[in-house]
């Protein structure tokens, strides 16, 4: 059993979806594909798309005021403001510093991690080393991603399968046994080209004939990526339970990064989890990049599915590549 002291839990979330819902249907007018061949390689049906005007940092404002409104918390009381986005409103500054100045949490310190699909896990790590050592009492985590926004609309093997939309989480240290116990993370920088922006930044600055190429938008080796993903998410699974102490049948509730069905299925089976214990949304929104598990979690806690003392094991894969899982007692 872990010891920890303190636990750092998470006592409130919140998420933010734009109301604009595209379905699959609508796509077949955008790129040449089918409902039938989105549905039955992905489980998506529809996702939701920001409108041209709303940002990243709105996003995650939103998510953010209701998770610290649920926590009984005033955005004043914030101390360290972190925020995973794959699509930061700017380059510079970070987005945190953007959502810290709308919502008005003056004594945080606020930055990004850019861990792509895996950064709510690395940015809920991160929290809970601040919280654990005295850094800081309450921390907020925001995942914000707009998708639709560096997404190439004329590639239909990339944008049948993104969307947008924000999840925000309050962490502070438990006076119980609550809160994260085992966590593992790792990278691959090896294999980034599998799934990556190539140009836009300093390395290659945007020009015309970086808009010309659409060079700027992501691109992504599919096959390969699916092949990465099942592997890392179920061997990252099996070492966040063993630094738990439990064992597979320990786990009550599993929120695993919703890119594609086929993904959380095959990751499941190789990890020895069973279907009933995964949660699963993917259908309604779409790869929304870190996002996707405190839009989870928050839709859980809505539905009544998260009890005290359930035993929750959060698992995502992304861009980098990335990769964790964690082990939380809620
Ligand atoms: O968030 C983490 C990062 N992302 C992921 O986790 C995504 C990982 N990868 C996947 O989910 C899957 O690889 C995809 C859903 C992207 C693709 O599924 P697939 O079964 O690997 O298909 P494929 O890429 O091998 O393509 C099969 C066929 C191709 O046609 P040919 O070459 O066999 O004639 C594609 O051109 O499907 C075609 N295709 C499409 N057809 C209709 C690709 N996209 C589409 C489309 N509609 N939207």
């Amino acid at each position: 059993m872990i010891t920890k002291n303190p636990f750092v839990e998470i006592v409130s979330t919140g998420r933010f979806l734009p109301e604009h819902v595209v379905t699959n249907r609508d796509m077949e007018s955008i790129v040449e594909t089918t409902d039938e061949w989105i549905f039955e390689r992905t489980g998506i049906r529809e996702r939701r798309i920001a409108p041209p005007e709303m940002t990243a940092a709105d996003m995650g404002t939103a998510a953010a005021r209701i998770a610290l409104e649920r926590a009984g918390l005033e955005p004043a009381d914030v101390d360290v403001l972190i925020v995973s986005t794959a699509t930061p409103d700017r380059l510079l500054p970070a987005t945190a510093c953007d959502i810290q100045a709308l919502i008005g949490a003056t004594k945080a310190v606020a930055f990004d991690v850019i861990g792509a699909c895996t950064g709510f896990l690395y940015g809920l790590t991160v929290a809970e080393g601040y919280i654990s050592t005295g850094r800081g009492e309450i921390a907020l985590v925001i995942a914000t991603e707009k998708l639709s926004a560096i997404v190439d609309w004329e590639d239909r093997a990339t944008c049948v399968l993104f969307g947008d939309g924000a999840g925000a989480a309050v962490l502070r240290s438990s006076e119980g046994e609550r809160g994260i116990l085992g966590t593992h993370h790792q990278s691959d920088g090896t294999l980034a080209d599998l799934l990556y922006r190539p140009a836009g930044g300093a390395a290659i600055p945007m020009d015309e004939e970086v808009l010309r190429n659409r060079t700027h938008l992501l691109r992504m080796s599919g096959r390969e990526i699916f092949k990465h993903a099942v592997r890392a998410m179920a061997d990252s699974s099996g070492k966040a339970l063993e630094r738990s102490g439990w064992e597979l049948e320990d786990v009550d509730l599993v929120f695993p990064h919703q890119a594609n069905i086929r993904i959380i299925k095959a990751t499941a089976r190789y990890a020895g989890l069973p279907m009933e214990k995964v949660f699963v949304n993917v259908d309604r929104y779409g790869n929304m990049s870190s996002a996707t598990i405190p839009v989870a979690m928050d839709e859980a806690i809505e539905e009544g599915r998260l009890h005290p003392g359930m035993n929750l094991l959060l698992v995502a894969f992304g861009a980098g590549l990335t990769w964790g899982a964690m082990t939380v007692r809620w």
